[in-house]
């Protein structure tokens, strides 16, 4: 199995970006962490961080058939951004929407997540293990799949 992690915009400031709110780990931290318990579990990663809306929505594209899962932190454009939701829609590949922080604490804007409707499921608040969450819910639902 191959799963895709996808960054949206400034997570590739993680580490010193705000990190009372987002922590003190790096996207390459992340991104180590995911492959590590990936490759224990028998699955191929993929990374791919863009700040552009037209690449992230490439990127899904490009990922249909390619990919059993994708894990995306869509970060700002998760409030607004119709374009990367009806990328998600466009595809078979099922997306885990992710985020290090609990958005629906946080200010009104983000509350709402256009991407959620058309998503697998969502997990914030967790900070990274978010991502290591949503890495565990696909390796359970890729073993009950054998
Ligand atoms: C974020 C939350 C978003 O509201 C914000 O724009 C981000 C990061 C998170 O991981 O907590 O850039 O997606």
């Amino acid at each position: 199995p191959r799963i895709l992690v996808l960054h949206g915009p400034n997570l590739n400031l993680l580490g010193t970006r705000e990190p009372e709110i987002y922590g003190y780990t790096t996207l390459d931290d992340i991104n180590t962490m995911i492959a590590a318990r990936a490759a224990e579990a028998g699955i191929e990663t993929a990374f791919y961080q863009s700040n552009h809306e037209g690449d992230l929505v490439d990127a899904i594209q490009q990922a249909n058939h390619k990919f059993d899962f994708i894990i995306f932190n869509a970060a700002a454009f998760t409030h607004y951004s119709i374009a990367i939701r009806d990328a998600i829609a466009a595809i078979d590949v099922p997306v885990i929407e992710v985020h290090l922080s609990n958005i629906h604490q946080r200010e009104e804007f983000r509350h709402t997540s256009v991407l959620a409707p058309v998503a697998m499921g969502q997990i914030c608040g967790l900070g990274v293990e978010s991502y290591l969450a949503a890495l565990e819910a696909i390796i359970y639902k890729l073993n009950r799949a054998e």
